[in-house]
């Protein structure tokens, strides 16, 4: 545990009322160490207003904001947002997607500033490679201009699919394969009876994502009331608890992440234990299973089943 964790942010005092009445009330030690958020429902957001969906989208950018600077105020460490799909890419309109690179961009040089204001380090995760020049330009400027902060690293993805980055993560566990057995001068085959096929394990493919130095999201917020994840973090998500609001994208603000958070401080993770509820002294106290074992039989005797 960090000690971020353990003591209230030092910038809380920069939390609205709202927001610090939910605030005080968490527990410090149980607060998420990575949230990522599914940000959807701009274009409806516009709809229900008579408005283009551009309009929807640039609303949703403001909110992006309003929600990155109560992260920082509350020392959240990751917050990851799914800004831009690969799907996104590929299916919406080249006019809407033309747009959404245009809005990310000046996102990007308006923000800077701000970023730096509140400690903010910029990331991103995708195949951003694949985007226009001029905006992986503007990627790296801001960037690196937020490099040197050590509050919140906000995490766009862009140009991001859950399973591309699997695959994406396999090649160069291949690569790396064949480099390493070329620099040998042996066969793949006799590196992985070397002990290469041990060594590609659960940690391994972690390594080789994009989110490898980043812990996996323990919260994961998804706007608008759509139930699916849609290829988003599909491999670190495997234990993540998952909040679903009705509130479109451009409503929401930093004290519906705090909203997020308290309720994500309800919830027992178990990761696939029994959960912070049960010691070793309760389960000693549970019935022996030979007991248990007579108790079905003597129930179940009546009952019996004719054989046909
Ligand atoms: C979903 O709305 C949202 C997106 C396409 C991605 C999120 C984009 C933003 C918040 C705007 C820009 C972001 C940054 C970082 C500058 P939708 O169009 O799918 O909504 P709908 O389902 O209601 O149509």
């Amino acid at each position: 545990m960090t000690l971020s964790s353990q003591r209230p942010a030092s910038r809380a005092h920069e939390l609205s009322a709202e927001e610090q009445a939910i605030y005080t009330a968490l527990d410090q030690q149980r607060m998420p160490q990575h949230v990522a958020i599914i940000m959807d429902g701009n274009g409806r957001w516009a709809g229900r207003r008579s408005l283009k969906r551009f309009l929807g989208h640039q609303q949703g950018a403001e909110a992006v904001q309003f929600v990155v600077e109560t992260a920082s105020r509350i020392d959240l460490p990751w917050l990851t947002l799914y800004a831009f799909s690969l799907e996104n890419n590929l299916r919406r309109p080249k006019s809407e997607v033309g747009f959404l690179m245009k809005l990310l961009k000046s996102y990007l040089v308006g923000n800077v500033q701000r970023m730096n204001d509140n400690n903010v380090r910029m990331a991103y995760i995708g195949r951003t490679h694949e985007l226009p020049a001029e905006v992986q330009e503007t990627m790296i400027w801001a960037a690196e201009a937020t490099a040197k902060n050590t509050g919140t690293t906000l995490t766009l993805a862009l140009n991001y699919g859950a399973r591309s980055e699997i695959v994406d993560a396999l090649r160069n566990i291949l690569a790396d394969l064949a480099a390493e057995a070329h620099k040998r001068g042996c066969s793949i085959e006799d590196l992985l009876g070397a002990g290469g096929l041990d060594a590609l394990d659960e940690d391994a493919i972690s390594r080789s994502l994009y989110t490898a130095r980043m812990p996996d999201p323990d919260l994961i917020i998804r706007t608008s009331g759509e139930q699916r994840i849609s290829n988003f973090l599909l491999w670190q998500i495997a234990y993540s608890e998952i909040f679903i609001t009705d509130r479109l994208w451009p409503d929401f603000r930093g004290i519906h992440l705090l909203e997020a958070i308290a309720d994500y401080q309800l919830r027992d993770r178990r990761f696939g234990g029994l959960g912070e509820n049960h010691s070793d002294e309760q389960l000693d106290t549970l019935q022996p299973v030979s007991e248990l074992e007579s108790e079905i039989a003597t129930e179940l005797a009546p009952h019996e089943f004719t054989r046909h």
